[in-house]
């Protein structure tokens, strides 16, 4: 038997109960789920809890997690802060499969205000089972994970 790939999920209180619902559907896809809140509807800052998911992907203890706030951009700001991390946000079916076959996108993002159940499962499907396509696309992020660098030594 195989170990389910485990990954890691948040949201604010906007995103709270999408979030859940992505939650129990990745949870039917035979995924294992960490849920690192938000738990209720409590008005909460949205970085409070990116950060969790965020630093676990960019730190290699997760693969991959998914965000949920309002709208996902403020979600996908924060995510992006972070190194190796290539948060997307995503609205629509064709861009969820692009962010994994072009862009190897680690965190999808989701705007739990803007978003029916439906489109959000199928999303969340298309970027799960979407395969990354490598090629001039990882040449691509290096040059990303390059001007990453260069930008981290320049902070430091
Ligand atoms: C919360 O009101 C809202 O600002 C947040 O969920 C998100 O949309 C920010 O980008």
């Amino acid at each position: 038997m195989t170990t389910p790939e485990k990954i890691a999920i948040a949201s604010d209180h906007a995103g709270r109960e999408m979030k859940d619902e992505v939650a129990d559907f990745l949870r039917k896809m035979g995924l294992h789920v960490v849920d690192m809140g938000v738990n209720d509807d409590t008005s909460v800052d949205y970085p409070d809890y990116g950060v969790l998911v965020a630093r676990a992907v960019s730190e290699g203890e997760f693969a991959r997690g998914v965000l949920v706030c309002g709208t996902g951009v403020g979600m996908s700001i924060l995510a992006n802060k972070f190194p190796r991390v290539r948060a997307a946000l995503v609205n629509n079916v064709y861009t969820a499969k692009m962010v994994k076959e072009h862009n190897n996108a680690n965190i999808l993002v989701l705007g739990g205000r803007l978003l029916g159940k439906g489109i959000a499962e199928e999303m969340v499907r298309t970027w799960i089972e979407t395969k990354f396509l490598g090629g001039r696309h990882q040449r691509r992020l290096d040059k990303i994970a390059d001007i990453e660098s260069e930008t981290m030594k320049g902070a430091s």
